[in-house]
């Protein structure tokens, strides 16, 4: 049959959904061209904003009634659990996120046994045999892959619902990591993305070290030293990760990052508030101060680190006073982007325990502040690299404006540039010296 899945959400439901394609794939049935055509819906769904959620529900909703089959995957469906089909009667099957691997399975079920109202919500990962992955090309970017490294998350941050839809932490055993990431670069992929909710935090918990095994070096050096071992891997040229914590910014992170010429000198550092207040109650387990001493660390070793954050405004009790001193710290760490989100109570989260007590429309003045500033920090922080030469991965034709070619650096930071003659086919390293500066893009030319 031919299937469509459409995913909302982070980098690792992206990653999910790529995996449930692969099964598909294996399973004999085939890509849908879009959406209309599919006959197998599958939709890959967030909760970690109520929005997130309802969105997610909403779109599995509107197609229920025109598909063969509709199925909905990922963290809205753990929370929700046997609820889900009080909002979607005839949803053919829902599956949470570590149950994916059942998803050919169950879609054999509602079309050959004529069962609806299928429920997958266990805990236990349902191996997906990963080999079906290694080597997929990704729609439009087949030189990128993300990796996922860490599973769940057990940091129990008072607003997230994470830990609750993603299960306890758990590391992959880096041999596993190491031989998927080898069998991506042999199948052409040069760019990878190590996932986790905390990377930094990667061997800390993982099962064989859990049985006895000792923990090679423990929490500082398990990320560094995978770091390494992924940096040797023939044809692969870059590295990321994300997210991180500003905990695992250790003397090891930053001696990897000097002595791995692949690792990406750009970290997505979420921040949450700048507020020490705020922070406690949050739980994050940092102050603004060990926050801004990590983000020196960094830009220390290369002022051009890029640093990218996520910020929350309108958390139970944030005061003016609070939200100023969110502003000052985005100002001192000088973030290259940042991504700003309205405080949403989850249910069953520590948070959602306190009156949700900043107005909406207050809530929204304290996005729109956020947003402008860092316009203009964006602008500014990029106006530091007119000039430079950036190597830049070729992603093809820029979505905005067609007679140019996209991609970005080793910062991820987005470059476009005018396209000369037949375009490089995507993936292929071009030199592209900057020329103009904008908040969130680089123009330049190729030279
Ligand atoms: N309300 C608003 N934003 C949230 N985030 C996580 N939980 C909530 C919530 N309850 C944001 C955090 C996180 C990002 C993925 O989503 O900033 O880093
Ligand atoms: Fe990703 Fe969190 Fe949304 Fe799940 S709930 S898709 S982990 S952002």
């Amino acid at each position: 049959m031919k299937f469509h899945i459409h995913t909302y959400g982070c980098q690792m439901n992206v990653r999910d959904s790529e995996a449930v394609e692969a099964l598909m794939l294996a399973a004999g049935h085939e890509r849908a061209a879009g959406e209309a055509d599919a006959d197998v819906v599958i939709v890959n769904s967030c909760t970690v904003r109520q929005k997130a959620e309802e969105k997610a529900v909403g779109k599995a909703g509107n197609l229920i009634a025109a598909k063969k089959v509709t199925g909905l995957m990922g963290c809205a469906v753990k929370r929700l659990g046997a609820d889900v089909f009080k909002l979607l009667p005839k949803l053919d099957f829902a599956v949470g996120p570590r149950r994916f691997g059942l998803i050919p399975h169950l879609i054999d079920r509602v079309v050959n046994g004529g069962e609806h109202g299928l429920l997958e919500v266990g805990d236990d990962e349902v191996p997906t045999g990963i080999d079906a992955h290694s080597g997929l090309a990704r729609a439009g970017a087949p030189f990128q892959s993300y990796v996922t490294v860490l599973l769940g998350c057990d940091n129990r941050c008072s607003y997230c619902i994470v830990p609750d839809v993603r299960g306890h932490e758990f590391s992959r055993p880096a041999r596993e990591v190491i031989a998927e990431v080898r069998s991506l670069a042999e199948h052409g992929v040069t760019e990878v993305c190590l996932l986790g909710q905390s990377v930094l935090r990667y061997g800390v918990r993982n099962a064989a070290w859990d049985a006895g095994e000792p923990n090679p070096g423990g929490f500082n050096e398990a990320f560094p030293r995978l770091l390494r071992s992924l940096d040797e891997i023939p044809g692969l040229r870059r590295i990321r990760f994300t997210s991180a914590h500003p905990s695992g910014c250790t003397d090891e992170l930053v001696r990897a990052y000097l002595e791995c010429p692949k690792v990406c000198r750009h970290l997505h550092l979420p921040v949450q508030s700048g507020s020490d207040r705020i922070l406690a109650d949050m739980g994050r387990r940092y102050t603004r101060e060990q926050y801004l001493a990590a983000v020196r660390r960094l830009r220390e070793l290369d002022p051009e680190f890029a640093l990218t954050t996520d910020v929350i405004v309108g958390y139970p009790g944030e005061t003016e006073e609070d939200f100023e001193a969110t502003r000052s710290l985005m100002e001192e760490a000088g973030f290259d982007n940042a991504f700003v989100f309205k405080y949403s109570p989850r249910p069953g989260t520590r948070a959602a325990r306190l009156p949700d007590d900043v107005p909406v429309a207050e809530k929204e003045r304290r996005d729109q502040v956020l947003l402008a500033d860092q316009e203009l920090r964006g602008q500014r922080r990029n106006e530091r690299l007119v000039g430079t030469v950036r190597e830049v991965l070729c992603e093809g034709p820029s979505k905005r404006n067609r007679a140019r070619l996209s991609g970005r650096d080793g910062g991820n930071r987005i470059v476009v540039w005018k396209a000369a003659g037949s375009p490089p086919p995507v993936g292929t390293p071009v030199l592209v010296r900057v020329t103009e500066a904008h908040p969130q893009i680089l123009v330049g030319e190729a030279i």
